[in-house]
């Protein structure tokens, strides 16, 4: 887990890493936490999740990036969990890398509350490397500031060019 501040080249590092898996010839995917919420989503209304989870298992490296900026509801969490489990359970590499704002003991909030998920939640993290990014962040680099003062003249009804 690449846990940090906005800006200090999580993502960057993530999709580093996911890089070298593919140079390595392992299969990578790449996705972001509020998109895999939305395949969630669709593929439970269309009774699809087994395929969407086989698809997510099979990766030798699965990235998931910006845990925490949407919540899963319990349905969604339920799959989110499986999907873990399948990776452990999985012959082969089973990376899963997650970038986030927010410590994993604040990740709770982000899942829908289920005992036996939050279990889960624990295990997964029980074999895991955190990484903590801290320092400035790398973006606003280029950013250039400008102060405008508007200032007014005690102009005379005579100089004032609207009366011209
Ligand atoms: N080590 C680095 N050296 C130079 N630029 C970097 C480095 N890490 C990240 N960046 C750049 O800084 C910006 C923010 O990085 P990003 O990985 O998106 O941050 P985060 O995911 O933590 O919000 C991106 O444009 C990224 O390319
Ligand atoms: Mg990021």
């Amino acid at each position: 887990a690449f846990i940090g501040p906005p800006g200090t080249g999580k993502t960057h590092l993530a999709q580093a890493f996911g890089y070298e898996c593919c140079r390595h010839r392992m299969k990578t995917y790449f996705i972001k936490a509020a998109e895999l919420r939305d395949k969630f989503t669709i593929a439970r209304r269309a009774g699809r999740e087994g395929a969407l989870l086989t698809s997510l298992v099979r990766p030798s490296c699965l990235i998931i990036d910006e845990v925490g900026h949407c919540e899963f509801d319990k349905a969604n969490t339920r799959l989110f969990f499986d999907m873990v489990d399948r990776r452990y359970n999985k012959e082969g590499a089973f990376n899963m890398i997650f970038t986030s704002n927010k410590n994993p003991s604040d990740w709770r909030e982000i899942f829908g509350e289920n005992d036996a998920l939050l279990c889960s939640l624990d295990r997964l993290f029980d074999s895991a490397s955190v990484f903590t990014f801290r320092g400035e962040s790398f973006r606003g680099k280029h950013l250039e500031n400008y102060t405008l003062r508007a200032e007014h003249s005690a102009s005379t009804t005579q100089d004032n060019p609207l009366n011209h």
